[in-house]
């Protein structure tokens, strides 16, 4: 009996007295086939060039992407999303569509590293290949042509498809964008290329430092075809339409601001959901550590496990090549 009478009544701490108890009733583990690097690849160059707002991250020649994905594979990721970076932006993005652009190349450069070892994933949105920065093509008043820019996603799809890559990501959260993409692939013989949806993707400031990765030349903003982060119930709209659209797999991004949105739509749905832990949640963790500020290392995993607790079964993060190997180390 305590000194308090009734309490403690019961005594939860004895699940947490050494760590081999608290292995053994840990609710959450991580897995490193349910990681996918996200990974930038540019056009032009003959070194990697470091992104000084992601210290760690770099824009990759076509032979360190090839070197990137090998390692990956061999840590065990679970996929690989690439982004293209051209050397000419124009108002339409004409190197996204483009056999022989950037992201065409890299795809076919990582499938001929790998093969299906990884799973290979490709960004469909028009933003790294446009000179405005914008996700889509605009019309005459310079606002974001939502259906014009669909004609435009669909001949990504094509070439990104006929590259061979096995996953398309659609990221632009144009109005139809899953449906267009879903029958411009069925109708060229790709039915077995799949589409992660950016289901839930909100306007966020964490995008800052993919700006740079991507040298995006955006000026202003994303808000009229981002969502708002005031809003959840516009998500589940977003998620009915995609499923319906035929989205194979859903991705809620950012990830950490967005876990009450991640758990509803993990409790909704029946095909596999994702999320994004985008490059300024990388970035927060990576400056705060270098000025001694937080443990690197622990607030990697504890972000990671927080994520998949709230209903994530694949997290994409920069940090996966990194997080596997320690996950195979039997951390
Ligand atoms: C759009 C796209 C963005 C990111 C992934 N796809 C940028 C944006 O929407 O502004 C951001 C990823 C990150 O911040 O890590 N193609």
């Amino acid at each position: 009996m305590s000194v308090y009478g009734r309490f403690p009544g019961a005594r939860p701490r004895r699940l947490r007295t050494t760590p081999a108890m608290r292995r053994m009733v840990a609710e959450t583990r991580l897995h490193p086939a349910e990681l996918i690097l996200p990974a930038f690849v540019r056009e032009g160059i003959s070194a990697p060039v470091p992104i000084s707002a992601m210290p760690g991250v770099v824009q990759h020649t076509r032979n360190t992407l090839r070197k990137a994905a090998a390692e990956a594979v061999e840590a065990g990721v679970g996929g690989l999303m690439l982004f293209g970076i051209p050397e000419v932006k124009d108002a339409v993005g004409s190197q996204g569509t483009d056999p022989n652009g950037i992201l065409q190349v890299a795809i076919r450069d990582v499938k001929a590293e790998v093969g299906d070892d990884l799973v290979v994933m490709s960004d469909l949105c028009l933003d790294e290949y446009t000179d405005h920065g914008h996700c889509g093509v605009l019309d005459d008043d310079g606002r974001v042509d939502n259906d014009a820019t669909l004609e435009r996603y669909a001949e990504m799809a094509r070439v990104q498809a006929d590259a061979g890559v096995h996953v398309v990501g659609p990221s632009g959260m144009m109005d139809g964008q899953v449906g267009v993409i879903r029958e411009a692939l069925d109708g060229t013989g790709h039915q077995d290329v799949a589409i992660l949806a950016y289901t839930a993707k909100y306007t966020s400031a964490f995008y800052g430092p993919f700006r740079e990765a991507v040298a995006s030349s955006l000026k202003g903003d994303r808000k009229t075809y981002q969502q708002d982060p005031a809003n959840a119930r516009e998500s589940l709209r977003e998620l009915a339409l995609d499923l319906e659209e035929g989205a194979d797999m859903v991705m809620v991004k950012p990830a950490l601001p967005y876990l009450d949105i991640l758990r509803q739509i993990a409790d909704t749905v029946d095909v596999p959901v994702s999320a994004y832990q985008i490059s300024g949640e990388y970035a927060m963790i990576e400056a705060a550590a270098e000025k001694g500020w937080i443990e690197r290392d622990r607030a990697i995993m504890e972000t990671l496990t927080g994520i998949k607790r709230a209903g994530a079964g694949t997290i994409l993060t920069y940090w996966a090549t990194e997080v596997a190997r320690r996950l195979q180390g039997g951390e």
